[in-house]
């Protein structure tokens, strides 16, 4: 066997990922629940914008699922920053739920290399560039219109944000029907 379908082999686990999806999607609802309410109905809808945009972009079945869980744990580390930090700035979220992440994952059947990778890019997602170099720009993407559909950002600035940070055909395909039809 060459080496390019051995990796090829290795990057293809069998694991059940719908139901690894729906064991985290239900953990990160709980932990929410006891920490803070608030982010249960952003997490949902940016799962939601992040499952349909892999879905549109015909992602295969892993990094599909590896794209999911990260929206689901993007802003894992919210509640832990307002705590310690009294504020859920870039910063302080994105080292809180870098560990929270991890923690979370610890038991998942997964890779060790997937489990690595969904921490750092937790710790990671305010960075369109980087996400974009690891595959994981949709999450970025989806997280940008729920955060303006949620009153974030400006509507104004959404041509602005638009050229800058959004570059996938699906993310580019939804965000203009949302907000540049005016
Ligand atoms: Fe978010």
């Amino acid at each position: 066997m060459n080496k390019t379908k051995e990796s090829e082999m290795s990057n293809t686990p069998s694991w059940d990922w719908p139901l690894l999806i729906t064991k985290l999607h239900k953990e990160v609802i709980e932990y929410f629940a006891s920490t803070d309410l608030s982010q249960i109905g952003h997490t949902e809808a940016v799962h939601n914008f992040a499952q349909l945009l892999a879905k549109l972009e015909r992602y295969d079945e892993h990094r599909q699922a590896l794209i999911e869980m990260a929206a689901l744990l993007h802003d894992i580390g919210c509640p832990n920053a307002k705590n310690k930090y009294g504020n859920t700035n870039a910063p302080n979220q994105e080292k809180e739920g870098k560990i929270v992440a991890a923690q979370l994952l610890a038991n998942y059947p997964i890779s060790e290399e997937d489990k690595k990778l969904l921490a750092e890019v937790v710790g990671l997602h305010h960075h369109q560039k980087k996400l974009k170099e690891m595959g994981f720009e949709i999450l970025a993407e989806a997280d940008l219109i729920v955060n303006l559909l949620e009153g974030y950002y400006d509507l104004g600035q959404a041509d602005y944000l638009f050229d800058h940070l959004v570059s996938s055909k699906s993310g580019r395909d939804i965000y203009r029907n949302i907000f540049l039809k005016y």
